[in-house]
Parts: structure tokens; C-alpha cells; sequence
């Protein structure tokens, strides 16, 4: 079996080259994303395999078929990035549903910790010999109140270690947990009672720009935004000016509404064309990390072994329990 995969990092290739030598899997490694334009370099593969910022619209749906594909093997729990309604009965598109939620959910609480106690300004301080304490006062996260908008996988590991933080944790879903011991609250509720907010649900029609400029007006004085999840449940432009307001206390971005172009490549040295993630990432009080918080040992290897398994069933013919489009 021959798989075309796209968008790799050098980190991809190990699990995938390792796994795919021990069950039969050849993978032809392509940096660039799988886009329209680079849609024929599936040409002679027999399943495609991609992450989160390639493109699978109905025209590179198309062109998968015209190639003879008809297994799209997504890396990555969130699917936003595929016209599922289109794939269907013309691809199979089998994902990844969970390698590690608890890298995502600790990478949260590091940001969070990150950001409140002003770490990542103390770090760059001692480097240079710079020993003063004056502008570092943080706040103690103990007795805060955490509004959870999510409580899947991730979400719920994000309410345990909160927790164990001393927190006291309200949470909106749209659809709650039974017998969770969660607090459910309403989402206009969570807004106006959380000293600190963070986004565990996936990217909908109804979670797109869930914070903007008049939902920002719900908010605390002061909030941190937390964002692991997917970067247009914010409008960016938004967050930015509820920033300059001082309306939003801190932003801990791992995630970006155009984060496509950017993120996962080096920029270092060039100059950037997003204004407003140059203007975020300039504020004293705006964390961004690029999409990080999967990235974990235990998630690449997890990854790995289920996208392996996925692609051998469906190329099998049998039916996948991680398939979307049936
Ligand atoms: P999950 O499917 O286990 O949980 C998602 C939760 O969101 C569910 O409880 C669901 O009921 C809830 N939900 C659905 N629609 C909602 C709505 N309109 N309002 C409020 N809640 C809603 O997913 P999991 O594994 O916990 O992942 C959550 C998100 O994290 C994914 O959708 C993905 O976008 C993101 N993610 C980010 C990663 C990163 O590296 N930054 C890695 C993996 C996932």
C-alpha cells in the first residue's frame, strides 16, 4: 500500500516510517500541503494521508477520485479542514479521535501558568542577568473561577487538573455530561462568571467566532482567554481590540484563526504579512505557541498506530470505527 502524506514535519517521519516497514505501509513523504495545486502528487498511491491545514475541499476531493483515491486518512482529531458532506459515498475519510488529551489539556495549564505568572518574561529577564521583579506580579489560581467550554476528552482532563488547582470549575457543552459531577452552566453564564475561560469543543457553523466583539461585552474585566482547540472560535480582530480595551487580562493562543499560512514553518527573519498576529504576539500579555499542545511522544506514536490501523481496514474493506463519511 502506498500513501501519499502531506505537510510533514521532520517529527512525522520516525513512528510513520517504522510502523509503515513493519505492516506493509510505503509513505511518500511531501513537505508542501495537499492543496488544489498539489493534489496530482497523489498520482500512483492507493490512500492520502494529511493534517490539520491541508485542504480538502470538494475540488481536491475530485481530484483525489480522478486519481483513484478513495481512502483519506486525517492525522488529527478535528476534521474542520474537509467538506465531509462532499466526501461522502466518494471517499472514505477516517481520523485519529484521540492520541493524547492529555497533552492538550496539560499544554493548556501550561500556558496558563505560562501567562499568570509571567514566566515567559521572567525567562528572557534571568538570561540576561536581570534579577528585578517589578512588573511579574501574578495571581494566585486557587479559588479563581474556570469556565470549561467543552467537555469531551480534553475538556474533562482540563477540569481535573484544574481541580487539583483549588479551582472552582463551571463548564458549558451542548451536550452535557451525564453523572459527570461537572457544574453545567449556560454559555452567557460562563462568560459573565469566569475569571479565566478555556475552549475544549470543536470548530462548527455554531462555535465559529463564539468569542466576538458582542460576546466579548459578556466577559469579566480582566479574563484570560485560553485556546487550544481551533483558532476561529475567536475573531481575532476582536480579541485584539478587547486586548488594547484591557478588557482581556491575558490570551494564551496555541491556536490561530489564519494560522494556515504560518504556522509550522520558520518565519524567523522575514517579515510578517498577518498584522493582527504580529500585533497579538507583540503584547506583553498574549502567549502564542503554533499548534503545539498535541505534541507529545506518547500522541506522535498514538497517532501513528491509529492511522496505520484505520488505513490497512479501510484498504482491507472492512469497516472503521474512526471513519466519518460511511
Ligand atoms: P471531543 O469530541 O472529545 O469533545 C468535544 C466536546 O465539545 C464534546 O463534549 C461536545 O459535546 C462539545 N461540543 C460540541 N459542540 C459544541 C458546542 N456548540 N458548544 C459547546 N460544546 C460543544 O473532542 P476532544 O478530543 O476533547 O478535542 C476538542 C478539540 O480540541 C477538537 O475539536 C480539536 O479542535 C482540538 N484539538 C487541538 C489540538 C491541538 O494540538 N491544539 C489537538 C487535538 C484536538
Amino acid at each position: 500500500m502506498k500513501v501519499a502524506f502531506f505537510d510533514t514535519k521532520p517529527y512525522d517521519i520516525p513512528a510513520f516510517e517504522k510502523l509503515g516497514e513493519e505492516r506493509g505501509i510505503k509513505f511518500k513523504f511531501y513537505e508542501t500541503k495537499l492543496t488544489e495545486d498539489t493534489a496530482d502528487l497523489v498520482k500512483g498511491c492507493d490512500a492520502v494521508c494529511v493534517f490539520v491545514n491541508d485542504t480538502v475541499n470538494a475540488a481536491v476531493i475530485d481530484r483525489l477520485c480522478e486519481y483513484g483515491i478513495n481512502i483519506l486518512a486525517l492525522r488529527c482529531a478535528g476534521y474542520n479542514n474537509v467538506d465531509i458532506n462532499y466526501a461522502k459515498d466518494k471517499i472514505r475519510v477516517v481520523r485519529v479521535p484521540a492520541y493524547s488529551p492529555y497533552a492538550v489539556a496539560e499544554h493548556a495549564m501550561a500556558l496558563l501558568l505560562t501567562s499568570i505568572r509571567r514566566i515567559h518574561k521572567a525567562y528572557i529577564r534571568t538570561r540576561d542577568f536581570n534579577f528585578s521583579l517589578s512588573g511579574l506580579t501574578g495571581f494566585d489560581l486557587h479559588g479563581k473561577t474556570v469556565g470549561v467550554v467543552g467537555t469531551g476528552k480534553i475538556g474533562r482532563i482540563f477540569v481535573d487538573i484544574c481541580r487539583g488547582f483549588g479551582m472552582h470549575v463551571i463548564a458549558y457543552d451542548k451536550f452535557p455530561a451525564e453523572n459527570s459531577g461537572i457544574e453545567y452552566v449556560s454559555l452567557d453564564e460562563l462568560f459573565s462568571q469566569s475569571d479565566i475561560i478555556s475552549f475544549h469543543c470543536p470548530l462548527t457553523d455554531e462555535t465559529y467566532h463564539m468569542i466576538d466583539g458582542s460576546s466579548m461585552e459578556k466577559l469579566k474585566k480582566g479574563v484570560v482567554i485560553i485556546n487550544t482547540s481551533r483558532g476561529a472560535l475567536i475573531d481575532a480582530e476582536a480579541l485584539l481590540e478587547g486586548i488594547k480595551a484591557r478588557k482581556i487580562g491575558a490570551a494564551c493562543l496555541d491556536v490561530y484563526e489564519e494560522e494556515a499560512d504560518v504556522f509550522f514553518q520558520d518565519f524567523s527573519g522575514h517579515i510578517i504579512a498577518d498584522d493582527v498576529l504580529a500585533r497579538l504576539i507583540s503584547m506583553p500579555n498574549v502567549i502564542v505557541t503554533s499548534h503545539q499542545a498535541f505534541l507529545t511522544e506518547e500522541a506522535l506514536n498514538n497517532i501513528a498506530e491509529t492511522t496505520v490501523d484505520n488505513l490497512l481496514t479501510c484498504f482491507r474493506g472492512e469497516s472503521c470505527g474512526n471513519e466519518l463519511v460511511m
